[in-house]
């Protein structure tokens, strides 16, 4: 089997995938099983730089891990493991962090929004976080890391490190070149803000029916049109873009689109048609997330099938980078 090359990307550790995390990632990382041998990594450490409670880590790992097997990740074609299982990721930080100029680090716009966020818990790991990042890329030895546009400054950071790595002790890390998620921003129920768990507007891939109806009710649509009388704007409406996507029929949404435009169709009625489509189109991931659900242990054999394998490309790397550096 002649693959393209290999792919590594991390997600951190959030529990239950909704619709954002499917349409930017998940279903990418699917596809992108066909064409490149994967490594896919649920990435705890890097959890911990923004977590004090850590209560729910073991959870929230294990429920993404059941919605990424059960959208189609799959063990027997790709590498799906747990960073914290594979510790030469840590070392391999280490060895990176000598070849990084603070500045760096300090100037990243990342950086600058976590301390935004957490002015009470900025920590080293906080300031490393691009590091490790940068070390589970080249562990791997990727050449091609699939990310959204909020990481490309860390994918433009790992590029740096390997040069400046290579250039003082030869040829070792491979340097990845970016490869863009191309999805639109998926905005959440209000409209207005990207879908995401913390301000609680996303819908779960694996949710139930009567839930995706009752937060389909609550989407936010065209602002302007207050009256089912008024013309509404389909361009702008959120439940016409993921209706859209989820459709059987690639014609009803411009269908709907017109009758939204000259108001013979109402906002409710609309999000009628689109939560009986969406639970369609649902219904498997949740059956399948169901079945994997019913047997526990078998994931976590799973993951630990996916480190064991990690272990063995990481191990490697390791050993080349030590050297490379004169470590006696
Ligand atoms: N920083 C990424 C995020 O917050 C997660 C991540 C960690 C990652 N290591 C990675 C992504 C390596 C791509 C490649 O989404």
């Amino acid at each position: 089997m002649d693959k393209k090359g290999r792919v590594f990307s991390g997600a951190r550790p959030t529990g239950r995938q909704h619709l954002g995390n499917y349409l930017g990632a998940v279903k990418n990382y699917v596809k992108l099983q066909e064409d490149y041998e994967c490594v896919y990594c649920i990435v705890d450490l890097h959890a911990l730089t923004s977590l004090t409670d850590t209560a729910n880590l073991r959870q929230n790992t294990y429920e993404m891990a059941l919605d990424w097997l059960a959208a189609g990740m799959d063990p027997e074609k790709s590498i799906i493991f747990i960073q914290s299982h594979v510790p030469q990721v840590t070392e391999l930080h280490l060895l990176l962090s000598m070849v990084t100029p603070m500045g760096r680090l300090t100037r990243l716009p990342t950086f600058k929004e976590k301390v935004r966020q957490q002015p009470d818990n900025v920590n080293y790991g906080l300031l490393g976080y691009p590091v490790l990042m940068a070390a589970d890329i080249v562990l791997y030895k990727a050449d091609t890391v699939p990310v959204g546009e909020d990481q490309a400054p860390h994918l433009e950071f790992t590029r740096e490190i390997v040069r400046r790595f290579n250039n003082l002790y030869g040829e070792v890390l491979i340097e990845p070149k970016i490869v863009l998620t191309e999805t639109p921003r998926i905005m959440g129920l209000d409209g207005v803000n990207k879908m995401g768990k913390s301000l609680d507007n996303h819908i779960e891939l694996a949710a139930e029916p009567a839930e995706i109806r009752r937060r389909i009710m609550t989407m936010v649509t065209d602002p302007q049109r207050k009256f089912k009388t008024d013309p509404g704007r389909p361009e702008i409406c959120n439940v016409q873009t993921l209706h859209k996507i989820f459709c059987p029929d690639p014609t009803v949404p411009a269908q709907i689109a017109e009758q939204c435009r000259n108001a013979t169709i109402g906002c409710v009625q609309h999000k009628k048609m689109f939560a009986e489509d969406l639970i369609q189109a649902l219904a498997p991931h949740r059956e399948r997330r169901a079945e994997l659900a019913a047997h526990p242990e078998r994931i976590w054999e799973i993951l630990d099938a996916g480190a064991e394998r990690a272990r063995k490309l990481a191990s490697e790397t390791l050993r080349e980078c030590k050297e490379a550096v004169g470590l006696p």
